[in-house]
């Protein structure tokens, strides 16, 4: 499905970045782990390369809310590849404060939370546009989540110390509206943009909350990573190819 695909996976060493990654391989791509993390980031490859046994999986350091870092990144694959074809928005920069309960959060925090994620992948996608606009194609896959999409369950919360971050709802449903944005902005210029929605992954949460979490599904419950591979290669590959300034959910019904 994706042969020869040089596709960038910010925050490609993390959760659900490393199953992108492994997707990606298994397609026929060339995955490249763009990660702020250059320690866990070669260490992943290295993993992932033994377990797939695949020279198919690179490591560029990037920080996504540096213009800097992205510039370089982007002339070190030209000069690799000679092509780019897609960007996937995947990272998770948050500062030491983020994940407070509601009344915590300090007006510091969100501002400076909201700018380095949402910030991160405006100026992602900017610049990786740029290439692409020059190229005459390309491909960008933003993340998003279930609470872009409604209003958290806070309920599934209850007895736990996990609640769902305000700064969260604010950048995810930015994020589907910033999707359609540049999807319409780059009309003529033969570059897509279109958002995954991920229900909770399975990550060792508690079993109260994921009893609880389950009751608002449909089959399954909480997904795990690799429930996410089918619908993330779809909108990399041609098969969606007028697919575009979309948010597709996959959440087995949590949002329905
Ligand atoms: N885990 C879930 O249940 C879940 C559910 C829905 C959506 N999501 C979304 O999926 C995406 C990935 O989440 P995850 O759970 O795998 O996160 P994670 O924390 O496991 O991984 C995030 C990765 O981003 C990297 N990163 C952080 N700041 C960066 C920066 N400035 N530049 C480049 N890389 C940076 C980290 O080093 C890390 O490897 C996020 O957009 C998240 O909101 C996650």
């Amino acid at each position: 499905m994706l042969k020869n695909n040089v596709v960038v996976i910010t925050g490609g060493a993390g959760l659900i970045g490393q199953e992108f990654v492994k997707a990606v391989v298994e397609n026929g791509g060339v995955a490249v782990i763009a990660d702020i993390d250059k320690n866990v980031g070669e260490k992943t490859k290295n993993k992932l390369s033994d377990e797939l046994n695949t020279k198919n999986i690179d490591f560029v350091k990037l920080d996504i809310t540096s213009k800097r870092s992205l510039q370089e990144c982007i002339k070190k694959l030209d000069r690799e590849y000679g092509k780019i074809n897609a960007l996937v928005n995947n990272a998770y920069p948050r500062n030491k404060n983020y994940g407070k309960h509601f009344f915590d959060v300090e007006y510091d925090d969100f501002v400076v939370n909201v700018g380095l994620n949402l910030g991160g992948y405006f100026l992602t996608s900017q610049q990786f546009a740029k290439y692409f606009k020059k190229q005459k194609y390309g491909n960008i896959i933003n993340i998003g989540s279930i609470y872009g999409v409604v209003a958290p369950r806070f309920e599934v919360y209850d007895g736990t110390s996990m609640t769902m971050p305000v700064e969260y709802t604010a950048i995810k449903s930015g994020l589907i509206h910033l999707t359609k944005y540049m999807a319409k902005f780059f009309k003529g210029m033969n570059i897509r943009v279109n958002t995954l929605s991920p229900g909770g992954i399975l990550d060792a949460q508690p079993k109260t909350f994921l009893e609880k979490y389950k009751k608002e599904c449909l089959n399954k419950g909480m997904l795990d990573k690799s429930d996410l591979k089918g619908t993330f290669i779809y909108l990399l590959s041609d098969m969606s190819k007028y697919v575009n300034g979309q948010n597709i959910i996959v959440d087995d019904g949590f949002t329905i």
